[in-house]
């Protein structure tokens, strides 16, 4: 092979795009824990992961997990960079405008979060005129916005639910609205905070695809499908939550 021929194939090797044909890119946000975080090691594990491999699997397709903010994951579905997005993603109205739910694989709910020492907070009113800690883009922001006003700078919207509790932590906010199960998993892991109202929503997670990507949408709803048929979407439950 001569040199120049090398060179064009290396070339061509480097631009090719790597995923593979047939592999479906799906984004999530993994600062959702259980449902998509990052262990000690940096490998993305969570329940929303493990039930999109297991649809994959059943649903025949591959899954390439793309990580990236919360806020613009939808636009990724939009613009075609990503197939799928499984992030514990409500099903809004909204949402619906933009890009296609799967049936419903979860039920959440927003709560209010506060220090131990804090009294109150048993609902969403309580927030009015306090320092509240949301993640930018989800649906716990929106009901703040509700009650606090839209540019309301009290409000503060962070990319990573990390810095939004240690914010709670160190006493710079004095709420967060986030969903239960989450809110149950950082309660778990940091000491001196609680949850402080019962669930204020209802809402169902689902997991999206570009909007009228009819061929990819049968294929996880038949997916989810055969994980309920089969147990394994029990399994999987089971061994991410307790309760
Ligand atoms: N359920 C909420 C919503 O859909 C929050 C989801 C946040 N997910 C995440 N992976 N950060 O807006």
């Amino acid at each position: 092979m001569s040199r120049f021929i090398q060179a064009v194939l290396a070339l061509v090797m480097v631009a090719a795009p790597s995923v593979r044909a047939g592999e479906v890119v799906v984004g999530t946000n993994a600062e959702f824990m259980p449902f998509e975080y990052t262990d000690d090691d940096n490998n993305i594990i969570g329940y929303d992961i493990d039930v999109i491999n297991a649809v994959g699997r059943a649903g025949g397709f591959d899954v390439r997990i793309h990580n990236q903010s919360f806020d613009t994951l939808v636009e990724g579905l939009e613009t075609g960079k990503l197939d799928a997005v499984i992030s514990g993603m409500t099903i809004t109205e909204a949402r619906r405008e933009k890009i296609d739910f799967s049936e419903p694989y979860y039920n959440a709910a927003q709560v209010l979060v506060v220090q131990e020492k804090t009294p109150g907070y048993e609902k969403i009113g309580d927030i009015e005129g306090k320092v509240v800690g949301v993640q930018l883009g989800t649906t716990g922001a929106g009901m703040a916005e509700e009650v606090m006003g839209e540019n309301n700078p009290d409000l503060k919207q962070f990319r990573k639910y990390n810095e939004v509790f240690s914010e709670l932590r160190i006493g710079r906010i004095d709420a967060i609205v986030v969903d239960l199960p989450v809110a149950r998993a950082y309660v778990d892991k940091i000491p001196g905070i609680r949850i402080s109202s019962p669930p204020m929503s209802e809402e169902e997670y689902g997991i999206a695809v570009r909007k009228g990507n009819a061929e990819l949408l049968a294929k996880v709803n038949a997916g989810l499908k055969a994980i309920h048929e089969s147990g394994e979407y029990d399994e999987i439950t089971a061994k991410w939550f307790q309760n």
